[in-house]
């Protein structure tokens, strides 16, 4: 399979990694894929129809511009994101830029586009499948196409094909969960001492954090995934002003210690109902499962008619962990033959 990456930040590296250091393990699945383009917005572009070298790619982004790649036969450096899509020979486009949760674009045209010309699109990118899943879901089936959106909700933890797949002819009754891991991160840190400002800084550092941490601080990024749970789980389109939304950037220190004094741990809570949902802070008593899910760890908690509640707790941010929910879209396609 012949992939076009767009984007290549900490995901996008985190992904590429993967498929060279699994190459042998995924040989043996007969999963033989190869990035032909990778797309950024201000450190180049590269296509090779031949494909090109893992190392080198991480290599030159690890120098700042993709233009440290090395000269190589049939190599070209000028197309940009929407060129590549329409006349590269890519299969997939592996979609990991910036989210946007106001308009979720450039990606989503993008995405429209991949179909139009018959391509599958993989993405770790919340915006376009917060705002318009149900439109880009019905594009995919008209192409014959795969949308695969598994990293955007708890990275690799299989949190979206749990509820699709495995516990399918149950009805989902709500969704509860822990589904950010640069707040969690924080308040886990906050708990054992460690300044606010501080805390964030690491979850930035350790590549949790969106481009700009404000839109998890304030619970933006926990929502985003409450519409992508609302509209996959339940068929229902919500918008940000639909939902409750409130993020930890004014639980303080004392309030921390205010919690663990009564026995208690600050949690950001996302929830998702047919009938809506929200995001905020809540104190939870340490008997309460999602009070032991600490730093960048996400958890969610399915309430189904047939079998009750059913947690997954897992990674929940991260270049790896989100790169590997990108590989497991990429597989469940090469399972399915297509
Ligand atoms: N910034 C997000 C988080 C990344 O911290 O959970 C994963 O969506």
């Amino acid at each position: 399979m012949k992939l076009a990456l767009i984007g290549f930040g900490v995901v996008g590296q985190g992904f590429a990694r993967i498929l060279m250091d699994k190459h042998a393990e995924l040989q043996d699945l007969s999963f033989d894929a190869q990035i032909v383009a990778v797309a950024t917005r201000s450190r180049g572009a590269l296509y090779r129809p031949d494909g090109l070298d893992i190392a080198d790619l991480l290599n030159a982004i690890g120098q700042g511009d993709l233009r440290h790649y090395p000269d190589a036969p049939g190599l070209q450096r000028d197309w940009n994101a929407e060129r590549i899509v329409r006349e590269s020979n890519a299969d997939a486009i592996i979609e990991v830029s910036p989210t946007n949760l106001q308009t979720a674009q450039p990606a989503l045209d993008l995405f429209r586009l991949a179909f139009e010309h018959s391509k599958h699109v993989i993405t770790a990118n919340k915006g376009p499948i917060a705002l318009a899943y149900a439109d880009l879901k019905e594009r995919a089936g008209r192409a014959h196409r795969t949308l695969g959106i598994e990293a955007t909700v708890m990275a690799g933890t299989p949190s979206l094909r749990l509820a699709l797949e495995s516990l399918q002819g149950c009805r989902i009754r709500e969704a509860r969960g822990i589904v950010n891991g640069t707040t969690n991160y924080i308040l886990t840190q906050m708990e054992s001492g460690m300044d606010y400002a501080d805390a964030l800084a690491q979850a930035q550092q350790l590549g949790y954090a969106e481009p700009d941490p404000t839109a998890d601080v304030e619970g933006w990024d926990a929502a985003s995934k409450v519409l992508i749970l609302s509209t996959v789980l339940f068929g229902k389109r919500l918008t940000m002003d639909d939902l409750d939304v409130r993020g930890i950037s004014s639980i303080t220190a004392a309030d921390v210690r205010d919690a663990a004094a009564a026995g208690e741990r600050w949690k950001l809570i996302a929830h998702v109902t047919p009938e809506g949902g929200s995001v905020q802070p809540t104190r939870l008593p340490l008997t309460d499962p999602l009070a032991g899910v600490a730093n960048a760890t996400n958890a969610i908690t399915y309430d189904t008619d047939l079998v009750g509640p059913v947690t997954l707790i897992g990674a929940g941010a991260g270049a790896q962990q989100t790169g590997f929910g990108l590989l497991s879209d990429l597989l469940a396609i090469h399972r399915a033959g297509h």
